[in-house]
């Protein structure tokens, strides 16, 4: 089940260059949501008609509370970065499939502005797997504190400025890390690379394609990706990340 509805900004900051955490009040929503689905913001100029997907970073359901952290990439997420507390905003949500949780040894792999969703799977998955986490980061780091507090974390930055230089397989290979399952969010070349490494060791793997999406709710096919099997909706070999997705199979798709 998903809501349209006015939530209220609890909390809003920004925690590294344009980088800003916000929580926002929607009962409904967050009694239902689950790590790795998105929520839609709608913007209150009507000439920005679609709304922005944002994954959701932490749910706390006892305070009927949502985080999302996103980056400012547009005119749209600069309105959203100027809200104040107590100012409300239209959401929708919670959208998508979100990440099945499996009790297996998992690698939790974030980069970028892919991260946030990373905290909240931890948070429900360290009760019953052991997990490890790994964060990818172009420079300045986010979120670290939030994911050190639920289980192993260890950095890739592109500069070298923090943890291994280079990518979050070059830390899982620097630590010898090893697991059983993979879930991932973050860029296409960081999934893509991720995909391979999983199908070469045969391991189960789930990545997040949240990237590319317009209105949210399977409407618009602007984020189709190219999928293995023939869909049932668009007859062709396509998957609707908002809708089908956000998570996929590795195998159920072609980076
Ligand atoms: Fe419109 Fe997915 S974003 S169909």
């Amino acid at each position: 089940m998903k809501y349209r509805t006015y939530a209220a900004v609890a909390e809003q900051r920004e925690i590294a260059s344009g980088i800003y955490s916000l929580w926002l009040t929607a009962e409904q929503i967050a009694g239902e949501a689950r790590p790795g689905q998105f929520l839609s913001l709608y913007s209150r100029d009507d000439s920005r008609l679609l709304p922005r997907p944002i994954s959701i970073c932490e749910i706390d359901r006892a305070a009927g509370r949502l985080r999302v952290v996103y980056r400012v990439a547009g005119q749209g997420t600069e309105e959203f970065s100027r809200l104040l507390t107590g100012e409300t905003l239209e959401v929708l949500g919670p959208l998508g499939n979100g990440f099945p949780l499996k009790k297996k040894n998992a690698f939790l792999i974030g980069g970028g502005i892919g991260i946030p969703p990373m905290v909240q799977l931890a948070k429900e998955l360290r009760e019953q797997a052991e997990i490890q986490i790994i964060a990818g980061y172009r420079d300045e780091l986010f979120l670290t504190d939030e994911l050190e507090a639920e289980g192993p974390l260890y950095i890739a930055t592109e500069d070298g400025s923090a943890g291994t230089k280079g990518t979050v397989l070059d830390a899982i290979r620097e630590h010898s890390l090893t697991a059983d399952l993979i879930y991932a969010c973050g860029p296409g070349p960081m999934l893509r690379a991720l995909k391979t490494y999983a199908e070469e060791r045969n391991m189960e793997c789930y990545l997040s394609m949240e990237e590319r999406m317009a209105c949210g709710i399977g409407a618009c096919l602007a984020c189709v990706c190219k999928s293995a099997e023939v869909d049932g909706h668009t007859h062709v070999k396509n998957k609707r990340v908002c809708k089908d997705g956000p998570v996929f199979l590795s195998t159920e798709v072609e980076l």
